[in-house]
């Protein structure tokens, strides 16, 4: 069975003008009718540099707790990185078909990792107008370099470089977000597996749409890991849930997006909201990014920090181990 990728679909589209009905969603998440339109909505930005270490607490504790979502400036990652990223990512996509699909997910396998096509089709059996590649990154023992790309020849080491730059951007974030939760600077990050956390990065691919006003990337959700760390290519698409309605976020170049996944709002008791989100596509133009989800291991169990809740204070989310969680998730139990 061959799995048909958005890409392809994408280029038979672009002739015909129109798109799979598939592709077209139900009014109600149409983002023609359903967006804001004529506002970016400028999400609070975190100084990383910012020798004021209280105030920094404060920004980041802000807004955790009111969007859920922050774009990190001045973090130390050179911009020359994050473009060798997202020009080594960039051409992976653009290789022959069949160059691609030598690190496909296999059939039949349960695993994240690989180059794919979310296959589940979601509620009202709609599509996303999207292809992606995932792989884990850090620690080096959860690495599997089958599902990294061999071409270009510069994308291991470019993804080795830009994973270890990250890492103490990532210690410092949860560093300040423990100690918006008055916890010790390790305690968050403990909290989700402390060294054995994991680095996965998704690519996400989405090709020019003849109809992005009916279609939707990515479609609603929040993720599931503890933080993940986007980075965007020059493409507006990212959308943000506030306030009851769809916006999208403002771009600040080279800041990393920042979202507060579904593990820290269980660490933290609901204190920290996870953000709400989703990515819509462009008439002419692809759009790519890059979020890193930070991961606790499979069988690490998370639930609220003992120090967080009370009897004023009960624990609002239940304590069990990762896996059973994405179980959940994926297949739409309740948690
Ligand atoms: C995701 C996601 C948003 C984007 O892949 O989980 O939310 O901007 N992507 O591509
Ligand atoms: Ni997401």
């Amino acid at each position: 069975m061959e799995v048909e990728r958005v890409q392809e679909i994408a280029s038979l589209s672009s002739l015909k003008g129109t798109i799979p009905s598939a592709f077209i969603r139900l009014e109600n998440e149409q983002p023609a009718i359903t967006t804001i339109h004529g506002v970016l909505l400028e999400v609070p930005v975190i100084d990383l540099s910012n020798p004021d270490h209280q105030s920094l607490v404060a920004s980041i504790s802000e807004a955790s707790q009111n969007w859920g979502i922050f774009q990190v400036v001045n973090h130390g990652i050179p911009s020359e990185l994050i473009s060798k990223l997202q020009k080594d990512g960039k051409e992976f996509f653009e290789l022959p078909q069949e160059e691609k699909e030598k690190i496909a997910k296999p059939i039949g396998y349960e695993g994240v990792e690989g180059y794919g096509t979310k296959l589940q089709k979601e509620i009202e059996g709609k599509k996303g107008w999207v292809d992606h590649l995932f792989h884990r990154v850090w620690p080096p023992s959860a690495i599997n370099y089958h599902f990294w790309p061999k071409n270009p020849p510069s994308y291991r080491d470019t993804n080795e470089k830009y994973a270890q730059s990250l890492i103490p951007v990532a210690d410092k974030l949860f560093g300040l977000l423990s100690r918006g939760l008055g916890l010790e600077d390790g305690e968050l990050k403990q909290g989700l597996g402390g060294e054995e956390l994991t680095y996965i990065l998704k690519i996400n691919y989405y090709p020019p749409c003849p109809c992005p006003e009916l279609a939707l990337g990515v479609a609603p959700h929040t993720d599931m890991s503890s933080l993940t760390i986007l980075v965007p290519n020059e493409v507006q698409g990212l959308q943000v849930f506030k306030d009851d309605h769809w916006y999208d976020v403002a771009y600040i170049p080279n800041a990393l997006i920042v979202h507060i996944g579904d593990q820290i709002e269980i660490l933290s008791n609901g204190k920290y909201k996870s953000v709400f989100h989703r990515s819509t596509v462009n008439k002419d133009k692809t759009r790519m990014s890059w979020p890193m989800f930070l991961e606790p291991p499979p069988e690490f169990e998370v639930g609220p920090m003992p120090k967080l809740t009370s009897e004023e204070n009960p624990p609002k989310y239940k304590t069990k181990k990762f896996k059973d969680y994405v179980y959940c998730k994926l297949n739409k139990l309740p948690q």
